[in-house]
């Protein structure tokens, strides 16, 4: 016979059918027995009698034919609550030992560490499956909408040279070239921007970025993702338009719940957010008790620069009191560039950030695409020329015909969190790391082999 879904049952009222799942529930009343039956597609109570003996989380199949509850009997809480199946056979496939973690709950009680440790359980808790099911769902809506809109989807290296975005790089030694390394992208940055010189005009990408910074409840330690795009020939409101035409219609079919509290969404000068409510991403719910509003806004007209203290660096060169406030890439506005050599302090830079119930959820620009302005922007942050050198095929690329671009990265994991409510990005994530930047499940990093420094040409010298 062939496979039944759970789901399906509901039409098979009367016929044999064949299940197979989990077992999520078992009561058992002396001669009959109750379990619940669970697959990917729901749940669904079974009745036999003399069954053998089995525990829950155990991966059965059950044959049996669907009959309709008497009336009293019907549970209005389950999707099949009209309905059971009459046992004929069950059989054990796979005997589940007894489980390390209760995986019944909302989880929030059990410590971090053991849930990661056995996320593969922890993902069977019905909130975990709903948020990586609702977190497809909302990739799949964003690829649709994009795609239809003459975006390409294009994937960027993983394996390449520093693209910082403000953290650390995690780094990657080559066997190749023994002594050199790769750096893992703090995001697509440069890539997209040749994607632009390359003639694409419309990119995007969910894109793994890698950023080795301290965790916190929004911020995912190691790697996150973002939806990454990038387009030629717009000024700021096209980027902003577009963005905010997606997240209105993917919130529209994906969370219908949710209700949207301005639109369009408010725009906010970085000089009046931090003057009216103290800072670069306020919350704008009218009823912060209300877990259905989401109220996004814009920030703009940051300043291009950031003023740092001597003991800080940008990058390591420790070199300059300025610091790109977005990223070294961000032009500056047209009518401010007379100030990049007279007041950069002054400069306003053409960033744009999206703001989501007190998060940012999003940043981006218009990026600079003139070389000499990009020189500049590099001599003001301190680079030294060796630096420069690192970024030299920017400047080269842009020498043979660049269009005018700009783009933004919502993140994926932090606007997933806000809008299902949930506590931290880690819960949004199918396998994230530990706050101790340890893997989940896997015990990485872990030591390499003698053999594998030996050509790698690299000694350790110890913890
Ligand atoms: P930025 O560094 O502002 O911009 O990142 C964009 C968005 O990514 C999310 N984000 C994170 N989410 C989870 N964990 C993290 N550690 C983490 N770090 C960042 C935030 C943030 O708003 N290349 C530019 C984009 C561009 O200019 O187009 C960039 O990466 O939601």
């Amino acid at each position: 016979m062939q496979r039944t879904l759970i789901s399906e049952t509901a039409k098979k009222t009367g016929e044999k059918v064949e299940l197979f799942g989990w077992i999520d529930s078992i009561r058992d009343h002396g001669k009959i027995t109750f379990i619940d039956l669970r697959d990917a597609t729901g749940i669904v109570q079974c009745v036999g009698e003399a069954l053998d003996k089995v525990s829950v989380e155990s991966v059965v199949s059950i044959s049996g034919t669907v009959v309709e509850r008497p009336e009293n009997l019907i549970n209005p809480n389950l999707e099949t609550g009209k309905f059971e199946i009459k046992i004929e056979k069950m059989e054990i496939v796979s005997r589940a030992a007894e489980l390390p973690i209760p995986i019944g709950g909302d989880g929030a009680d059990i410590d971090e560490g053991l849930r990661l440790k056995y996320r593969y359980l922890d993902l069977r808790r019905p909130r975990m499956a709903k948020n990586l099911r609702l977190r497809s769902k909302v990739t799949t809506f964003i690829r649709n909408w994009l795609t239809k809109k003459d975006f390409v989807e294009i994937e960027t290296p993983i394996l390449t040279k520093t693209t910082p975005e403000g953290a650390r790089d995690f780094i990657v030694p080559s066997r190749l070239q023994p002594g050199n390394f790769y750096a893992l992208p703090q995001s697509p940055q440069q890539y997209k921007q040749l994607l632009m010189v390359a003639g694409f005009e419309k990119y995007f990408q969910i894109a793994r970025c890698f950023r080795d910074e301290d965790p916190r409840a929004d911020r995912a330690y190691g790697e996150f993702s973002q939806l990454d795009l990038e387009m030629s020939f717009v000024e700021q409101e096209d980027i902003l338009r577009l963005t905010e035409d997606l997240f209105s219609d993917l919130v529209a079919e994906v969370f219908p719940e949710k209700k949207i509290s301005s639109s369009p969404w408010p725009r906010i000068s970085h000089k009046e957010a931090k003057e009216k409510y103290g800072s670069d991403r306020p919350d704008l719910r009218k009823d912060k008790n209300d877990k259905d509003e989401l109220a996004f806004a814009w920030i703009v007209d940051f300043p291009l620069f950031t003023e740092q203290s001597k003991e800080d660096f940008y990058h390591g060169s420790g070199a300059s009191r300025w610091a790109p406030s977005h990223h070294m890439f961000t032009a500056p506005r047209p009518e401010d560039i007379a100030l990049l050599d007279k007041d950069p302090g002054k400069v306003r830079g053409l960033q744009h950030d999206l703001v989501l119930n007190g998060y940012e959820v999003g940043g981006g620009s218009v990026r600079i695409h003139d070389a000499e302005i990009q020189k500049k922007v590099f001599d003001l942050i301190g680079f030294s020329e060796k630096q420069k050198e690192e970024f030299a095929h920017m400047l080269t690329a842009f020498k043979y015909g660049v269009p005018p671009h700009g783009g933004i990265a919502p993140g994926l994991d932090r606007f997933l969190m806000v809008v299902l409510g949930e506590s931290s990005v880690r819960e949004t994530i199918a396998y994230p790391m530990t706050a101790g930047g340890t893997t989940a499940v896997m015990d990485a990093p872990s030591e390499a082999t003698p053999d594998q420094l030996k050509e790698l040409g690299i000694t350790v010298r110890g913890k």
